[in-house]
């Protein structure tokens, strides 16, 4: 593999990633060896391939809690998820599984681990609790909400009900367990063209994104009414068109041929402006495709932590232009946040669902996994 520095301090274009999140002093560490933190240390700084940002002194500062964390997911069998949007030291020192939300919810729902630690905001873990109501799932940041799940009640969907008779009603993965509960179908990023298209019927209510829910109306404009609440992604909001325009402007003035992906929670305006267009995981496909072809030069449009992995993942040069939006709410969690809970949770860190409400919830998801399936068989 080839340990490149690329994408650090290559030109005024280039995007500006969120800098390392040192410990916090919060808790004392297992006393590992100086061999094992070094090592370890490495391991890190080789796997995250950020060396300036993520600099040796850094990663020793890092290895003891990412040593202590493995070590405690052996002993107690615990199956430890990560969303992409999670810093590199929890996505490349302690995952098992990085990936996009559907992919999660899958893996989350097979793990033979009876234990679920999942690194991320609330909905993720909760829609983990869903799928293995049996498995102890465990949360290290109980504050860590979205703006999306949090703009939107289960009365909503009720409300939404009666002002709709008989049209079914389509939620984006971003809710709450209480929401899912109310609704018929669950959908994600990666899926929810497909599965809305499919859907028998010629209207139907989608929550609570109103940007993604604009791209269905474009898209099934004709065929389908949709029916759309007015939440947003406060992070993927704060993208325009005009800034992906000036953008093009600046690079193409220096003969640079931009690539530009989006994710769907961006304004109708940003899609149209970008070449291709997906979930944070088939983003980070699709830029790992783009750069092995030679097309060095992206522009990612979402949140940071896609970038942090395509940088991991790549091992060719590549040049991220542009500007990256954080998550507050993604960046919540630690290290320490996740040690802290393997340890000795905290009540509120175990995810705890009324039992009705996980069995309503869950024939939402699972009418996402039977339709994403019979959809990927069909076409
Ligand atoms: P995906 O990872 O499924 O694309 O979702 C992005 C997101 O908004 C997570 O909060
Ligand atoms: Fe929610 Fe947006 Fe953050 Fe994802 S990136 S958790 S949708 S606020």
């Amino acid at each position: 593999m080839k340990a490149v520095a690329h994408n650090e301090g290559s030109g005024d274009m280039t995007i500006e990633l969120p800098s390392a999140p040192m410990p916090r002093g919060s808790l004392i560490p297992g006393s590992y060896s100086e061999f094992e933190i070094e090592m370890e240390a490495r391991r890190l700084q080789s796997a995250i391939k950020q060396p300036v940002r993520w600099s040796l002194d850094t990663c020793r500062a890092i290895a003891p809690l990412t040593l202590e964390i493995n070590d405690l997911k052996r002993e107690k069998d615990v199956f430890l998820i990560a969303h992409s949007y999670q810093t590199p030291d929890i996505t490349y020192g302690v995952a098992d599984s990085v990936a996009d939300s559907y992919a999660l919810s899958k893996d989350a729902r097979d793990a033979p681990q009876q234990t679920i630690l999942f690194s991320s905001v609330r909905f993720m873990a909760e829609t983990a609790k869903i799928v293995s109501p049996h498995k102890l799932v465990l949360h290290p940041s109980p504050q860590a909400g979205c703006s999306l799940s949090d703009g939107i009640t289960a009365q909503d969907i009720r409300d939404l009900r009666e002002m709709h008779p008989g049209a079914p009603v389509v939620c984006y993965i971003n809710t709450s367990a209480e929401v899912k509960a109310e609704c018929d179908v669950c959908v994600t990023s990666s899926n929810y063209m497909r599965i809305c298209e499919i859907l028998p019927g010629d209207s139907l209510i989608f929550v609570p994104d109103r940007f993604m829910g604009k791209h269905l109306q474009n898209h099934l404009a004709g065929k389908k009414e949709i029916i759309v609440f007015d939440g947003e992604c406060e992070v993927h909001a704060a993208f325009t068109g005009d800034k992906i325009r000036n953008w093009r402007k600046r690079t193409t003035a220096v003969g640079i041929n931009l690539k530009v992906l989006s994710h769907p929670e961006c304004d109708a305006d940003v899609i149209e402006e970008s070449d291709f267009v997906g979930s944070s995981e088939v983003l980070m496909n699709e830029a790992l495709r783009l750069v092995s072809e030679g097309n060095k030069d992206l522009m990612l449009i979402t949140e940071c932590g896609t970038a942090d992995r395509v940088i991991a993942e790549s091992d060719d040069d590549l040049n991220l232009i542009g500007a990256c939006v954080m998550c507050p709410h993604m960046k919540t969690t630690q290290l320490e946040d996740i040690l802290q809970a393997l340890r000795n949770p905290r009540p509120e860190q175990v995810i705890e669902l009324d039992a009705d409400v996980i069995e309503r919830a869950s024939l939402c998801l699972d009418e996402m996994f039977r339709l994403t399936e019979y959809s990927a068989s069909a076409f």
